[in-house]
């Protein structure tokens, strides 16, 4: 483990890959999707939203996998987000009155660029705004309040289970998108923390391989298309930000704030470069 983390620190990030200065959010595309077919041309282009399972040398996870999912250990937290999604707010509406077509079949454009208040938005700040719309208090604390943020991540959960199988599209065509996209893809080249890695160094570099025996790592094509998700490990669904905080961790990083504008950025980011992939939240994960 040591060694690898030792080689990489002095190999270049994904030769090639690494996009120019200039904002070109559709060639950024074309190159990083291509790096992925290119290195594992048996994988089937879907297969890329099951994550590591879907690489090869990894087959022993897969069948493992395989098997959680028939019984898959997230149904309960799932059950209790389908139920916080229909129980009627004091006011006697629902989440469903908050959105497109009742919440079904939306989530592949998530998050997305708001120009009226500047922002990306994700799944989670729509939710929240419609419970403050309707005068309930929103989840909140979500660094601290463990409890709070797997309720959450159950909620998040099923309103991305409604668009299962719904392929990614996000759009990027405005000059604030572009802005955000490209605070994203910085954060996400960025060398950081005691080791100094770069998310693509991880992701990119060493996607496929098993860091210390038994840690595999996923490609970046197909991040963010399971989330939230379960890890065997966690034991509870939990959000991508909850994934992305334990990713800087791991590299002795200070992680940013759940919900922060930078991890927005991120996740914009990340799920542009997945576009077309299919959804498939919630999912288990090693
Ligand atoms: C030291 C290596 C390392 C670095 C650096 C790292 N991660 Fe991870 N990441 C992991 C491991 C290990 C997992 C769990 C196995 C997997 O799915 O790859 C993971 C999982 C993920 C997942 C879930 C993938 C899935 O399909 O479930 C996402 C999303 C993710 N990382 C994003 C990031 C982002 C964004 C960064 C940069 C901020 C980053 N990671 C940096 C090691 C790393």
């Amino acid at each position: 483990m040591k060694k690898i983390f030792i080689l990489l620190s002095i190999l270049s990030l994904a030769a090639g890959v690494m996009p120019t200065a200039m904002a070109d959010p559709a060639a950024d595309l074309k190159k990083f999707q291509d790096y992925f077919k290119k290195r594992f041309p048996t994988v089937p282009f879907d297969e890329f939203s099951n994550g590591m399972y879907a690489l090869p040398g990894l087959e022993s996870y897969r069948d493992q996998w395989m098997l959680y999912n028939e019984f898959p250990p997230y149904e309960l937290g799932l059950s209790l987000g389908k139920k916080a999604w229909e129980t009627p707010f004091k006011n006697g509406k629902t989440f469903a009155s908050c959105f497109k077509n009742g919440g079904k079949n939306i989530a592949q454009g998530y998050p997305y660029w708001d120009g009226t208040t500047n922002k990306v938005r994700t799944a989670e700040m729509d939710l929240n705004d419609c419970l403050k719309r309707n005068g309930e208090s929103p989840y909140a604390d979500l660094d601290k309040d463990l409890e709070a943020r797997v309720r959450f991540a159950q909620l998040v959960a099923y309103f991305y289970s409604m668009s299962a199988g719904q392929r990614l599209k996000i759009d990027v065509s405005s000059p604030g998108a572009v802005k955000a996209y490209e605070d994203g893809k910085k954060f996400w080249w960025q060398r950081r923390g005691q080791l100094n890695f770069a998310c693509a160094n991880c992701h990119m570099d060493l996607a496929g391989k098993n860091l210390g025996g038994n840690q595999p790592l996923s490609a970046a094509l197909g991040h963010t298309t399971a989330w939230p998700a379960q890890r065997l490990e966690w034991g509870r669904l939990e959000t991508i930000h909850f994934r992305y905080i334990t990713c800087n961790q791991q590299i002795r990083a200070k992680p940013m704030k759940h919900g922060s504008d930078i991890y927005n950025n991120l996740q914009f980011y990340e799920t542009y470069m997945s576009s077309g992939l299919p959804l498939t939240a919630p999912a288990m994960r090693n």
